[in-house]
């Protein structure tokens, strides 16, 4: 084995002692705050913020910063909260609820239920308390 990859697995033996199976104690902010970072990483990985920016300006995706638990009206008129569990829909099943104002244009992604709770809770993150 080379010198590089031997870093290269030391690297990744790290990241996934840093990130992945390190000891949880559970809902303490700590665990949050490392469930959002995972989250915004996620964000840039899979090019979300090509349709949904970040500082609120419009992109072709509706922003959800600033607007966490504010209630959403939907192409087909019904009405609904940004709430967690809206969120989680938006990202299983992007085209079930289309807000006014925004065309079905979102991928289906295949998320973890992992990837999907710190996605959701770095989008629930941008919406201050
Ligand atoms: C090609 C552009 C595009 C990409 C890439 C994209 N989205 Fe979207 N997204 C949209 C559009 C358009 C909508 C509104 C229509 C809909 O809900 O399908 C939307 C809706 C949403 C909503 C509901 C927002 C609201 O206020 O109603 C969430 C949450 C969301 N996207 C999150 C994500 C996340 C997280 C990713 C990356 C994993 C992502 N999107 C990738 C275009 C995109």
């Amino acid at each position: 084995m080379s010198h590089l990859s031997l870093l290269h697995l030391c690297l990744l033996l790290w990241t996934s002692l840093v990130f992945g199976c390190g000891p949880s104690a559970d809902s303490s902010p700590g665990k949050n705050a490392a469930l959002v970072s995972r989250g915004r990483s996620l964000h840039t990985t899979y090019a979300c913020d090509s349709c949904h920016s970040l500082d609120g300006s419009p992109r072709s995706g509706p922003s959800y910063v600033g607007n966490f638990g504010d209630s959403v009206a939907l192409v087909d008129g019904r009405k609904l909260v940004r709430d967690e569990a809206y969120l989680r829909r938006a990202l299983v099943d992007p085209n079930a609820e289309i807000p006014a104002g925004s065309d079905a244009s979102m991928p289906t992604y295949r998320l973890s239920a992992d990837q999907l709770d710190a996605l959701v809770a770095f989008m629930k993150s941008l919406t201050a308390d």
